[in-house]
This record gives C-alpha cells, structure tokens and sequence, in this order.
C-alpha cells in the first residue's frame, strides 16, 4: 500500500512477467545449450528477477551477488557508480551472464561490465528485466532484455522507491511523487 502522497498504478502483472521470464529463459538456454552460467545478480533490485529466472533456465547456473549504487545521480551526471563485491569473484574463463532490474541510462550496466571484464571471463552477457528509452545509447548492448518501458519510475518486483514495494508481485508505475 503507497505510504507517503504517491499511488500506484499496475503496469505489467505477475503473469505477464512470468510468461516473459519463462520466455528469456528459454532463449538463454538455447544460446548457452548444456553451457554452465554464472549469474551476476546486481542488488538489490534484480534479486526477484534472478529467482525466478534462474529457476526457469534448464542450463546449470551458479549464483554470485554484486551491489551498484549510482552516486549523486541527476545532479551530477558524470559522477560514477559504486560497486561492491564485484573484486572478489573468480570469473576466469567461466560463461558471466550479469542480472539486472533495469537499465535506466544504463550507466550501472557500462560499469559493472567494464569491471566484470577485467576478470578475464569466457563471455560476458547482461539481462535486464526493464529497460527505458536511450538506455546504452550503445555503450552495453544488453543481451536480453524483458521489456521496454517509458520513462515512467517503477516500483515491484524486487524494485523499490525509498527502499519501499520491492515485495509486489507486480510492476507498478509510480505516480504522484
Ligand atoms: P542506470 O545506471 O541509470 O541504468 O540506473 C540503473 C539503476 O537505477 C537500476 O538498477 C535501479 O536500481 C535504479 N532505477 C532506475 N530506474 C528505476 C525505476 O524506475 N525504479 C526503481 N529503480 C530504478
Ligand atoms: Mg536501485
């Protein structure tokens, strides 16, 4: 239930999420045919998203966990994001797919991809469930993708405003904030 001014309004519900999650899975496995994954989860966002998923896939998966948290983002535009965890993972000459919520400029994707590079991965892939207009604009060229949204803000599904609604079921658009 919103707590503050703002309301929600359902944009993609349960079941359209799972058909297109079931839908993804199905097109990792036949780019990755009996090839063992390792998801990269980036939190906290993507971790309902990467549950479901990773149970949908019949290619064998291990799970690591990364955090990226943008740092002052809109005021200033060019100040980095800060990522967590991404150092300690033995990602040599393994099969890397990086598990996102949403790419929004898609500045969290470029840095966690630059940074996953360095550890010399056989391939490198990302997936993002969400992904909004001009998103990339080139620089990570994601993979698979669930959805192409507006430039609304979402809430649900792992995803949150204030740390609120990540426990939906459902995406919802966020209005009135
Ligand atoms: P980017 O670096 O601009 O692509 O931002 C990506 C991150 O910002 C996502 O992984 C989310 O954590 C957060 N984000 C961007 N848009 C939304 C939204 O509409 N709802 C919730 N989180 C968002
Ligand atoms: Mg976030």
């Amino acid at each position: 239930m919103p707590q503050g001014s703002e309301q929600l309004e359902l944009l993609i519900s349960p079941r359209r999420i799972a058909a297109r999650v079931a839908a993804l899975a199905r097109r990792i496995d036949a780019d990755y045919p009996g090839v063992p994954l390792c998801l990269v989860v980036v939190l906290k966002g993507a971790f309902v998203f990467a549950a479901d998923l990773a149970r949908r896939l019949a290619t064998p998966a291990t799970i690591e966990f990364v955090a990226a948290s943008s740092y002052a983002r809109g005021t200033r535009p060019s100040a980095g994001v800060v990522l967590s965890g991404a150092d300690g993972l033995d990602l040599a000459g393994r099969h890397v797919l990086v598990v996102e919520d949403i790419l929004d400029t898609g500045q969290t994707g470029a840095t966690l991809v630059a940074a996953l590079r360095r550890r010399e991965p056989a391939s490198l892939a990302l997936c993002a469930l969400l992904r909004k207009p001009g998103a990339g604009a080139g620089e990570v060229p994601a993979a698979y993708v669930g959805f192409d949204i507006r430039r609304d803000f979402v809430v649900g599904y792992g995803m949150d405003y204030a740390q609120r609604y990540r426990d939906l079921p459902g995406i919802h658009r966020l209005v009135g904030v």
